[in-house]
């Protein structure tokens, strides 16, 4: 079975393991922040924290915060968790990102914060963003911060500019499934320096030491990580995941979309072993986002176009953490490439304003609704041999 998706964990990252790495949560924030052009990088325990945190430490309380329909629940949790009120905006189906067209009506004098997600490894129009808020600024004369979502698009870049490197502040996720990873983790990364050192002070002020349980915990995950993606093992984690409950049963202290909720070790911070992860994974990082545009431009080019189905769009800057794919009938298509031994990825299966946390019946946002019952992701994963890669295209290209 070609799992949907494939963390790319060497050597390296497994020796980790077995060494005290001392000192590697700094080491990883200075190195982090170079790579992706900031001037400094805080890092947190998970992404949602690293964003909760940074709305306490502005002081950012009692209000509207804007997001995308479409994406993550966990960004509407963390808004919701830090006291504030998620605002939803339509997505655009060019790109699968917030329609900027519509961002400027859902901006009003209670909001203070804009998360502009650039979903997919898409980037965002950036200059258009910045304008939009700016105005904002003027006509409601109040600071509006800029929170640029880089969890899916880490290195991608808009005309040139570097995603989250301009800008307030950029968010990053690191769990498994992100183009690079730290086991679990979440940074923050900043080109003002003062900023940065009031995220840092807050984290220092509110985020527990971590325990020794965590340093057992994560390193008995990574293990199984190891082992369940390892290629003699992953049909029985395949089957573990679609015909049993016990994964999902794991993965619900961790993620829970229905309900507005945090993982119990949400703030205790990034492990020194985790960092060590993230610190080889920067090495490798280069090579992963150009293995990634070259999977996604062999897409493009060797997979006919089935009636009904919308492959995504190739664009410039652009590092592809998924392969998006829109179907006329998702269980069907993942029913038959499953045959094939070809694991579609179904990745936002809800439009976040539907859930029912956040549902208030005030508005439907209906290209975020479509997007998430039609769309499946292609196995993308730098680690693809050539062979799997024709094994994918015959499988699709098959009547
Ligand atoms: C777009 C997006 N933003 C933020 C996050 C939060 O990251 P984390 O899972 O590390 O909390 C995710 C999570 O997976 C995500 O997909």
């Amino acid at each position: 079975m070609i799992p949907r998706f494939k963390p790319w964990l060497g050597w390296a990252e497994f020796r980790t393991m077995f060494r005290r790495n001392a000192g590697a949560v700094e080491r990883f924030e200075q190195e982090f922040a170079r790579t992706f052009g900031a001037a400094e990088a805080v890092a947190f325990p998970h992404g949602r924290s690293a964003l909760w945190a940074f709305l306490n430490a502005v002081g950012v309380t009692g209000a509207e915060v804007v997001m995308p329909a479409y994406t993550c629940s966990v960004v509407a949790h963390a808004i919701s968790l830090s006291g504030n009120h998620p605002r939803f905006v339509d997505i655009s189906l060019d790109d699968y990102n917030m329609d900027l067209n519509m961002l400027p009506a859902a901006i009003n004098e209670r909001t203070r914060a804009v998360v502009a997600t650039h979903l997919f490894g898409y980037p965002l129009d950036l200059d258009r963003m910045e304008s939009i808020i700016a105005s904002a600024e003027a006509r409601y004369g109040n600071k509006i911060w800029l929170i640029q979502d880089c969890a899916h698009s880490f290195g991608a870049s808009w005309k040139g500019r570097l995603v989250g490197s301009s800008g307030d502040v950029a968010l990053y996720g690191l769990n498994i499934s992100k183009m690079m990873t730290s086991i679990f983790g979440g940074m923050l990364t900043f080109s003002n320096a003062e900023l940065a050192a009031k995220a840092r002070s807050w984290r220092d002020a509110h985020f527990l030491q971590p325990s020794w349980r965590k340093g057992c915990q994560r390193r008995m995950y990574l293990l199984a990580v190891y082992i369940a993606f390892s290629k003699p093992v992953y049909a029985f984690t395949w089957w573990l995941q679609e015909r049993t409950p016990l994964l999902n049963r794991l993965t619900r202290s961790y993620h829970l979309d229905e309900k507005i909720h945090f993982p119990p070790d949400f703030n205790e911070r990034m492990l020194n072993l985790e960092a060590a992860v993230g610190l080889e994974q920067l090495k490798r990082y280069p090579q992963i986002v150009a293995r990634r545009r070259a999977v996604a431009a062999y897409f493009d080019q060797h997979l006919s176009r089935r009636p009904g189905w919308v492959l995504p769009p190739l664009i410039d800057g652009a590092t592809y953490s998924h392969y998006v794919v829109r179907v006329p009938q998702r269980a069907a298509a993942v029913a038959a490439l499953a045959k094939h031994g070809i694991q579609l990825g179904e990745l936002i299966q809800y439009s976040v304003p539907e859930l029912t946390s956040y549902r208030d019946g005030s508005a439907h946002f209906a290209v975020s609704a479509e997007a998430s019952t039609s769309t499946v992701n292609l196995p993308l994963a730098p680690t693809l041999t050539p062979s799997e890669l024709d094994r994918i295209k015959g499988a699709l290209n098959s009547p």
